[in-house]
């Protein structure tokens, strides 16, 4: 059977009014709790924080810090509703488990051992996870599964930029968001373009977006896939077609940023996991440029095309005039990939208010999250509101619902912000539970769309919208209603599931890290460490999927 249309689910779940305090807050017949924290043991044989500082030999096999995007993978043989693999990133060091407190790490007077310790704390932990004998999800300890890729491991390159770039990079760094591929692949996205943790490392190495495979089974990897681009990447969502073509789409989490596609030239094998280990190095790169008119133009970033030749002139922010305008060679497409912000800006791709998450829904529909841009002064249609605090939902359909379209039709999905609030600029259009600052997005496989938040979690913003939580969207109505608030000071991001729907696995980000804070507050925990991120397992008492 295929999937369901998109407005056949159940959505049946109590809303939850906005919320502060130390805790996690769920529905009426909800459970939650804390699977897999900062400083937890990852790798087989490793310790876990317990209240006293390792090295780096230890910290790089434990888990990393500041959760952020994740996926769930299934093992072959496993029930997969009962366990699997869990692929999380970690975007920036766990300062309150690395380091005794008051330290603060400052890359330019750091030790070696410092950076290291630092470096050993971003990346992506690979962990299985099961249902155990008490009927609640844990971390395997000491699985063959469990892994670490960090800021200090070797990273292959390939594509196109791999000749700038050299044959391996030490580090993936400020592991945002993520994606996977059809092949059970995961894709982790790497949001900056420097490594300013050890600004000693040739800048070329990040900005990627870095192939892993959770199985273990495909063989040189991880690798950077230097074909979709170089930019602050936030997380990548595909759209495959019948004829197994497919399309990811990216977003750059930059004020202004664009948004991407790539279209490996091949089609993907379902049949054969290994057939598609060059599929993301070969193919097209595209930005997005919105027209006023509901259409939009996929351009592409190909050397000699698009203006991408010798003496282009990026024409920097649209707000500055010529100010900084700036002469940019485009002579190969290494250069091309290099710089790809000034790629998409030369080509004439629209800059959008910071591109956070995409996701494709079961009915093809693309939707894309624009967190804000609070120093936005020039409006287009994409992007409507100069001084955008609360940021915009957009979505966009391609020609024909084909991943290799070159043109698509897209409309403004809602607007954040509170009717509450004073300037009109603020209020936005949602119907039901208001947010601010969309972030994280997904669509379910049963075509839920959730939204997370990461709003700032000042007294003035907390007091309009609660702190920072997940939303369930109606994609019809557009009416929103909140299903989960996080602790004080978290961001929400990372969703990921277990193919029935029963399991959600929630990242909770830099909540407060004063001793005693969540998740140190809750039942099972060491309620003397310091507040930190993690994962948690959200389920339905009666065993319902999540939502319904
Ligand atoms: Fe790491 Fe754009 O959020
Ligand atoms: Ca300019
Ligand atoms: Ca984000
Ligand atoms: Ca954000």
């Amino acid at each position: 059977p295929g999937p369901a249309p998109a407005d056949s689910y159940d959505v049946t779940f109590s809303k939850i009014d906005k919320a502060t305090g130390a805790q996690v807050v769920v529905p009426a017949n909800y459970t939650v709790e804390v699977m897999y924290a900062a400083g937890d043991a990852c790798v087989a044989g490793s310790a876990a924080f317990a209240g006293s500082f390792f090295g780096s030999g230890d910290t790089e096999k434990m888990a990393g810090g500041q959760h952020d995007g994740m996926h769930f993978f299934e093992i072959p043989g496993v029930d997969p509703n009962k366990g699997g693999l869990l692929a999380i990133n970690h975007e920036a060091p766990e300062v309150a488990v690395l380091f005794p407190a008051l330290f603060e790490f400052k890359p330019e007077t750091a030790t070696a051992e410092q950076k290291k310790l630092a470096l050993s704390s971003v990346g992506v932990s690979v962990i299985e996870v099961a249902v155990g004998a008490d009927g609640k999800w844990a971390v395997k300890k000491d699985s063959k599964y469990n892994k670490r890729y960090t800021g200090n491991s070797t990273y292959n390159v390939s594509g196109p930029a791999k000749s700038a770039v050299g044959n391996t990079v030490i580090g993936t760094l400020n592991n945002c968001s993520s994606g996977h591929t059809p092949w059970g692949t995961y894709l982790t996205c790497e949001e900056t373009t420097n490594n300013y943790l050890d600004p000693s490392q040739a800048e070329e190495g990040y900005g990627w977006v870095v192939e892993i495979d959770p199985l273990g089974q495909l063989s040189g990897l991880p690798v950077k896939r230097t074909a979709l681009g170089r930019f602050d990447h936030e997380n990548t969502a595909y759209l495959m077609g019948a004829d197994n073509r497919v399309a990811f789409y990216l977003g750059d989490d930059s004020t202004p940023g664009c948004v991407y596609k790539f279209v490996p030239n091949g089609k993907v094998d379902l049949n054969n996991r290994a057939a598609n280990a060059n599929l993301l190095d070969d193919g097209v790169l595209y930005a997005a440029k919105f027209n006023a008119d509901g259409t939009g133009q996929w351009l592409p970033l190909v050397q000699g095309q698009s203006g991408l030749t010798a003496g282009a002139v990026d024409p920097g922010n649209e707000t500055q005039g010529a100010a900084d305008d700036e002469t940019i060679d485009f002579l190969t497409q290494a250069d091309v990939l290099l710089n790809t912000k000034a790629a998409a800006r030369v080509a004439g791709a629209t800059l959008m208010d910071r591109p956070e998450w995409v996701t494709v829904g079961l009915d093809k529909k693309i939707y894309m999250t624009l967190t804000n841009n609070g120093g936005r002064t020039v409006t287009d249609p994409a992007n409507p509101r100069v001084s955008n605090k609360h940021g915009h939902i957009v979505q966009w359909t391609e020609a024909g619902d084909a991943p290799t379209a070159t043109t698509f039709k897209w409309e403004l999905f809602l607007l954040a912000g509170d009717p509450s609030l004073a300037e009109d600029n603020l209020k936005g259009n949602i119907v039901g539970d208001t947010f601010s600052s969309p972030d994280g997005l997904r669509v379910d496989p049963q075509g839920r769309l959730w939204v997370q938040t990461d709003a700032s979690t000042s007294a003035s913003t907390t007091s309009v919208f609660g702190n920072n939580a997940m939303y369930y969207v109606d994609q019809k109505s557009r009416a929103s209603r909140r299903f989960l608030v996080g602790p004080d000071g978290c961001e929400i991001t990372g969703l990921a599931y277990t193919p029935d729907l029963k399991t959600f696995f929630i990242n909770i980000q830099h909540p407060s890290s004063a001793l005693g804070a969540w998740p140190s507050n809750q039942p099972g925990q060491n309620p003397i460490l310091p507040g930190r991120s993690a994962t948690i397992v959200v389920r339905h008492k009666e065993a319902k999927p999540v939502g319904a």
